[in-house]
């Protein structure tokens, strides 16, 4: 088990102004920040990025989306990364994510649900690697 998980925090925060206050409750639960950027995704980028999701009915929509405007792109370490962090931000539908979750506080929709995060160790790596070198982890 990996000790690493990658996560965005997606444009709809970003323009909501809740960027600050989604990083303080990621801090706040124990993730150390090893890597992040403030950047824009051109529509290009974003389609790489979800690939894996190419066939999916709503992947013209999620670019579309996610390289509306800026993200927080970030490599974040804790015990048990992947799992704790996927608990911390909840359900992908923030109708259906607990109390006290980031997408139930900050999400409006399935798909301007706030942030990402890695929904495995593998996919927590090659994420990592899309945004940051390795020069750019400390
Ligand atoms: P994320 O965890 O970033 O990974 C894939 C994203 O696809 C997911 O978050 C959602 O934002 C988005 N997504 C999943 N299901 C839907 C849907 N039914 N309609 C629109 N977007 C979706």
């Amino acid at each position: 088990m990996s000790n690493r998980t990658f996560t965005m925090i997606k444009p709809d925060a970003t323009r909501k102004g809740d960027t600050g206050a989604i990083l303080n409750h990621i801090v706040k639960a124990g993730f150390t920040v090893k890597a992040m950027k403030w950047t824009k995704l051109t529509a290009e980028q974003a389609g790489l990025f979800y690939e894996i999701h190419k066939e999916r009915p709503f992947y013209g929509e999620l670019v579309e989306f996610m390289s509306s405007g800026p993200i927080v792109a970030a490599i974040l370490e804790k015990e048990n990364a992947v799992a704790d962090f996927r608990k911390l931000i909840g359900a992908t539908n923030p109708a259906q994510a607990e109390e006290g979750t980031i997408r139930k506080l900050y999400a409006a929709s399935v798909g301007e649900n706030a942030v990402h995060g890695s929904d495995s160790d593998e996919n927590a790596a090659i994420e990592g690697d899309f945004f940051f070198s390795k020069l750019e982890r400390f």
